[in-house]
Order: C-alpha cells, then sequence, then structure tokens
C-alpha cells in the first residue's frame, strides 16, 4: 500500500489566457487531496473527498478516463490496484480538485510500484490524466499541484512544455475564496472561449493586450509586494474575464460583495461559469468578506498560499 497527497490550486492571474500560451500566476493552496493505492483483485475506486454536491457525480466518466490515462503513459495499464481517495480538499471547480488527485495518484503508483520517476516525470503523467478532465489543459493545474509553491507559469505552445517558475513575494498575500456550489465543465467552456475568439477575433486580440500588459504589471507587483496594485490588476483581469464570456451572476455576485466589504482585489478563478472566486484581502478585512460571503448563503474560506507539492506519505 502507497499514499501520497498533493495540494489544490487558486489562479490569481491568467485562466483561460494560458491555454493559448500567456502567462498566469498561480498558488498551491493549504488544502489537500490523499491517494491509496492497494494492490487488489479487481480495479475499484472508492472517492471519499468532500464536494460540492453532485461534482463526483458529474466527473465520473472523467475521472474513470483520467486514471486509465495515468496507468497506461505509466506502464501499468490492466493493474488491478484500489484506488482510495481523501484529505481535506473540497472536490469543486477552480480549486484544481482534478489536478491534485491525478498528482497524488500518480505520486502514489509510483511509490507503490517502484517505478523510481522523478517530480517531473509525475509531475507529467498528472498532466496525462488531467487530459481526461479538460481535453488540452494548460498543464497549470498540475504543475501547481506537483510543485507547489506560488507560480509563475507560461505554456511554451511551440514544445508544449511547462515553463514554471517560484514567485517570492515581499508581502504575505491573504486570500478569501467564495464557492458558487455550481460544478463547471472545463472543456465546453474552452471550447466556447475559442469558438467565440474565433467568431470575434478583432474583440479578443484587444482582450488578450489588455491582459498581457496586466499580466506584466502583476508580475512585479506580486513579487514587489504591492497589495493594492496586485488587487487593482485582479478586478481588471476578471472584468475581461467577463467580457470573454466565463463568468455568472453568483460569480458577478461573490466578487462585488468581496469589493464592497474591503477585499483589495476579487476575480473568478479557474474555469468560471461557476466554481470559485478569489479575493485579496488584507488582515483586518478577511473575516468581514468570508462573512459577508457566508451570509448571502455561499460557502466561503480563508486560505493560505504557497503550499508544499506533491508528497508521498510514509
Ligand atoms: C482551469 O483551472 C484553467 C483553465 O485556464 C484551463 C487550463 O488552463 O487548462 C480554464
Amino acid at each position: 500500500m502507497a499514499k501520497a497527497s498533493a495540494p489544490g490550486k487558486l489562479i490569481l492571474f491568467g485562466e483561460h489566457f494560458v491555454v493559448y500560451g500567456l502567462p498566469a500566476i498561480a498558488t498551491a493552496i493549504e488544502s489537500r487531496t490523499v491517494a491509496e493505492i492497494q494492490r487488489a483483485k479487481e480495479y475499484s475506486l472508492l472517492d471519499n473527498r468532500p464536494e460540492t454536491p453532485g461534482y463526483k457525480k458529474e466527473k465520473y466518466d472523467q475521472q474513470s478516463d483520467s486514471i486509465q490515462r495515468m496507468l497506461k503513459v505509466m506502464g501499468l495499464e490492466g493493474k488491478k490496484v484500489r484506488i482510495v481517495l481523501g484529505g481535506d480538499l473540497v472536490a469543486a471547480s477552480g480549486v484544481g480538485a482534478s489536478g491534485a488527485s491525478c498528482a497524488a495518484i500518480a505520486a502514489a503508483l509510483n511509490e507503490e510500484f517502484g517505478l523510481g520517476m522523478d517530480r517531473h516525470e509525475i509531475n507529467d503523467a498528472a498532466y496525462e490524466g488531467e487530459k481526461g478532465y479538460h481535453g488540452m489543459p494548460s498543464g497549470i493545474d498540475n504543475c501547481c499541484s506537483t510543485y507547489g509553491g506560488f507560480l509563475h507559469f507560461r505554456k511554451d505552445l511551440k514544445t508544449g512544455k511547462s515553463v514554471v517558475r517560484q514567485m517570492h513575494s515581499k508581502a504575505p498575500l491573504s486570500i478569501v475564496v467564495g464557492n458558487t456550489g455550481l460544478t463547471s465543465n472545463t472543456t465546453k467552456v474552452v471550447g466556447d472561449v475559442r469558438a467565440k475568439r474565433e467568431k470575434d477575433p478583432e474583440k479578443f486580440k484587444k482582450i488578450f493586450d489588455n491582459y498581457s500588459k496586466i499580466a506584466e504589471e502583476a508580475t512585479v507587483s506580486v513579487e514587489n509586494g504591492d497589495l493594492i496594485k496586485t488587487g487593482l490588476l485582479m478586478n481588471m483581469n476578471h472584468l475581461l474575464l467577463e467580457e470573454m464570456g466565463v463568468s455568472c451572476d453568483e460569480l458577478e455576485e461573490l466578487v462585488d460583495l468581496a469589493s464592497r466589504n474591503g477585499a483589495l482585489g476579487a476575480k473568478l478563478t479557474g474555469t468560471g461559469r461557476g466554481g470559485l472566486m478569489v479575493a485579496l484581502v488584507t488582515g483586518g478585512t478577511g473575516s468581514r468578506v468570508a462573512s459577508a460571503i457566508k451570509k448571502a448563503g455561499y460557502h466561503s474560506e480563508m486560505t493560505k498560499i504557497g503550499a508544499k507539492g506533491v508528497k508521498v506519505i510514509r
């Protein structure tokens, strides 16, 4: 029996743009998924992760495809294993639930079968698993879950490789998330964005140019610990995502609640059209933002950024 855990993620800048090779900033968070691999007479999966209601059922087929892809790419096709998933990361859209489970499963399989894979190879296997959920993922989620920390991420579209750099902020970033309670379908939303971009290339060129400037400035403001500027840039990033059609009423309400209760910046995070809102807060405003969100009937929590990446549990 082998066990491994991997953290969820939050994207602070650049979801969707990252699919087109533009840079993004994202972080691993404290909550983790634990994967346990047992040798068994038959293949089976027991998913004990806490969830946004309906998430696991909705993702079940994608999850099965994902696991089969990982077994294949790791040379374990047809192996009879029982996979047990758990941990405190809520399986929900926006928090990298699939990336975390892929990284944890890949690391636990590597341990159980003594494959001797290094962290980059585990990341590659997790990326293969992500394809089961996302079609053609950028790779940002599995990189956050595998490497951990606070990442500047870019997908090199020529080589298909992830270009990852650990970032350090001079000021600690405090984050509050709000959960719409809605599960989104990443393949569909990413596909819709692609179709809209093909239909109106002029409009999307402007949006992408604006985002490129935001990403450049955000890299500097995050590293300098300029929280006010970082918050403003998050708001601007959200407006662009809204213009691209990936927000929804619930996300707009959460962004509005966070801003009205003193957040420095707020935006949707991840796929959008459901999932999570992320807000940058200062020490004092965090609990105010979280309670306003709870009062409006949504789940909310505060989280720390820069958690450790995938690790085997011995
Ligand atoms: C999903 O967490 C982030 C997206 O940009 C998709 C991807 O990067 O593969 C929407």
